[in-house]
């Protein structure tokens, strides 16, 4: 698996220790060397379970130091060789999911370190065939197209909000053109938050960006509609659905499956950010706080409003601009085929509200990721 110390990847590694068909897991990660690796996903392995000396008791993982971006991952010939040949599976969840990166740097991470670790994967079927890639793409690969979008469209938009969903829809397009090599399945989550019943997550960046500034009092309009509707689901569900449909082993092969609320369990804008002040209002009226105020601009009247502020205030206006398509623009996507991929598992979304006290408090708890601790799992 790739990514293993993002939100995704950090969270995957729990459930497939946790997996009997699991003999071995590879992590690759970046670092100096494979030590330094490995201490950076054990950090992350520790955020979502304190308990890290027991997790891997059979010494199932081993941890390598790569990169995506360079030829053969940046692996030793004699590592690749031992992938090549022990490989059953590969998850691919690394990516770079900055959305104010260069295009360049955004294709060379997201595109390029597909095809890359798709070479990958390429050997390892010639060698002794593989029996499954999993390629964690986006929801947003539509792009600015508004409306429903579905787990079965193919259409080039015409707009990409941010070079992040571009070189995520360009990989996405790439890894479909394999459909008929390999037996590849794309997921496509949408906003992905933390656990859904810890509200622990070891990245704060997406959602959790216009949180803080709130929580700060950094910030009194966000750019957007309060009605616009938003898809956010909880990691806990992501991993889970990703292992569950993967294990249908043949069934999911050549198919796209929307990890997303789908359209009955949408969220409002505005819904977001009323929970989110009422619950740090509550959290801090003993300190005698004001009840927290934030509303939305469209864009012109935050242009306004952005170029009334200075110093800190200013900057941070500008970063959130670039969350604006995703409180400003209709994009709904259909999980048909995943809810029915998922029948039998007692897997379904939930709606934001009924989990989003367990998150804003882990935002509190982990003081927005700079308390996290971590301890060194042995062995791996
Ligand atoms: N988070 C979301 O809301 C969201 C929503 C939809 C889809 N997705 C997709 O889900 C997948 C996982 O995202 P995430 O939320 O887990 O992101 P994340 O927390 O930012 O993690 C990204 C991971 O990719 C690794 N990575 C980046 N560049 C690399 C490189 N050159 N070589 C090797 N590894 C590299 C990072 O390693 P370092 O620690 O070294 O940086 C990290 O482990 C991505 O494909 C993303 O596009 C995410």
């Amino acid at each position: 698996m790739t990514g293993a110390t993002g939100l995704v990847g950090g969270n995957l590694i729990h459930h497939f220790l946790e997996d009997k068909n699991v003999s071995r897991l590879y992590l690759l990660a970046r670092g100096k060397n494979d030590e330094d690796a490995k201490q950076r996903v054990h950090k992350t392995m520790n955020v979502f379970s304190p308990q890290i000396d027991k997790l891997d008791p059979h010494n199932k993982i081993r941890i390598l130091a790569g990169d995506i971006t360079r030829n053969n991952l940046a692996l030793s010939n004699e590592t690749y060789d031992e992938l090549t040949n022990n490989l059953t599976h590969i998850v691919h969840s690394a990516a770079n999911v900055k959305f104010q990166q260069s295009l360049e740097n955004a294709m060379l991470v997201n595109f390029q370190g597909t095809k890359n670790v798709f070479e990958l994967a390429r050997s390892v079927n010639a060698t002794n065939g593989i029996s499954k890639i999993a390629y964690i793409s986006t929801a947003y690969t539509c792009g600015e197209h508004e409306g429903v979008f579905y787990e079965d469209d193919s259409f080039r938009p015409s707009m990409f909000a941010n070079s992040y969903e571009r070189s995520k829809y360009e990989s996405d397009a790439y890894v479909q053109s394999l459909f008929n090599e390999l037996p590849v399945t794309i997921f496509r989550p949408s906003i992905i938050v933390g656990d859904s019943e810890s509200g622990i997550t070891n990245v704060f960046n997406g959602l959790y960006g216009p949180l803080e500034m709130i929580f700060m009092r950094l910030i009194r309009f966000l750019p957007g509609r309060k009605n616009t509707k938003m898809d956010i689901v909880p990691v806990d569900y992501v991993s889970k659905a990703i292992v569950n449909i993967m294990n249908l082993g043949k069934f999911s092969d050549g198919k796209i499956f929307h990890l997303t609320s789908g359209t009955d369990k949408l969220v409002e804008a505005g819904e977001v950010i009323k929970y989110a002040t009422d619950f740090y209002s509550l959290m801090m009226s003993n300190a005698g706080s004001q009840k927290l105020q934030t509303g939305f601009l469209d864009s012109e009247k935050y242009l306004k409003y952005k170029n009334s502020l200075s110093g800190a205030k200013a900057t941070i206006s500008k970063t959130l601009e670039s969350f604006a398509p995703y409180t400003t623009l209709n994009r709904t996507f259909d999980n048909t085929k995943t809810l029915d991929a998922l029948r039998g598992s007692g897997l379904s979304p939930s709606h934001f509200g009924e989990y989003c006290k367990k998150i804003f408090n882990y935002t509190i708890e982990a003081n927005w990721g700079r308390k996290i601790k971590f301890t060194a799992l042995a062995g791996g």
